[in-house]
């Protein structure tokens, strides 16, 4: 991953893990001296640290500092000049009164999920759980968390959402779920298909997914749908208390 070191405080994670938390993306292993260096004087107690797979070198020094992994993230790319398929019916924008519905629904479908989080055994499970209720709720009321959600509501009942985020030609979808009982019924494509084409009406000339590299149906469904891989991410956890 491009664009250098990133890192901060977090207040959501001191608030949701009850210790000081941080978080460094795009850790090298020459950052990695003033990674240590920043937490040390921050007094950070937990650390989520995400290095591109090609930092082999990096992975290997965070290994040695006893830094564990946590996940291994894919991100596939989208060219969204290409021709996009048609949005099936009931795919459209969700409204703030529908928070609650996809609140609950990220909490179904993101139970005991296969992300850093959960992989972490010190993290309290319904705490985990909560990150992607907070995650999805918060998406459908504020505009500095997503810049639109879209629902899936074929017959009236939202089955399904993705959030979305324009950043100029950049789009992405941050967070996206069926519900359990709905899921491989095709809802997961229509709502990708629903969130090329607003980002794509809005300017967007390529959007971007992440997920696990373990979450086969999401790969599925992107690969289907045009997605190539575009890069790759480690992420880490550090404990500085043990
Ligand atoms: C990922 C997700 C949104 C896909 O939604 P969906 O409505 O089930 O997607 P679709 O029906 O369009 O397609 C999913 C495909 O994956 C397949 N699939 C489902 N579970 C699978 C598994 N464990 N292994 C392999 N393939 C699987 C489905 O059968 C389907 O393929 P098919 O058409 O050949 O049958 C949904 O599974 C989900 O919400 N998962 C939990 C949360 C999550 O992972 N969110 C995405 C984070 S990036």
């Amino acid at each position: 991953m491009s664009g250098g070191l990133l890192i901060s405080l977090s207040a959501i994670d001191e608030e949701r893990w009850g210790v000081r938390t941080a978080r460094a993306s795009g850790v090298t292993a020459v950052h990695l001296p003033d990674v240590l260096a920043f937490c040390r004087q921050e007094k950070v107690v937990f650390l989520v640290a995400r290095c591109a797979v090609s930092e082999l070198r990096a992975a290997q020094m965070m290994e040695a500092q006893g830094f564990r992994l946590m996940d291994t993230l894919l991100y596939y790319s989208r060219d969204l000049t290409q021709p996009l398929p048609p949005v099936p019916d009931g795919v459209r924008p969700a409204d703030a009164g529908e928070a609650e519905a996809i609140r609950a629904l990220a909490g179904r479908a993101f139970r005991a999920y296969n992300g850093h989080y959960h992989a972490d055994e010190r993290l309290d499970r319904a705490a985990c759980d909560a990150v992607y209720e907070s995650w999805a709720y918060r998406s459908c009321l504020s505009r500095q968390v997503a810049d639109e959600v879209l629902a899936a509501a074929p017959d009236g009942q939202i089955t399904g959402f993705i959030t979305l985020r324009l950043n100029g030609e950049e789009g992405e979808g941050p967070l996206y779920a069926v519900d359990p009982e709905a899921q491989g019924q095709g809802i997961g494509r229509a709502l990708m298909a629903g969130a090329l084409h607003w980002l794509k009406q809005r300017g967007a000339r390529h959007m971007l997914m992440s997920t696990q590299v373990t979450n086969v149906p999401s790969q599925k469904v992107w690969t289907r749908l045009g997605f190539e891989p575009s890069h790759a991410e480690y992420t880490f956890h550090r404990w500085f208390d043990e």
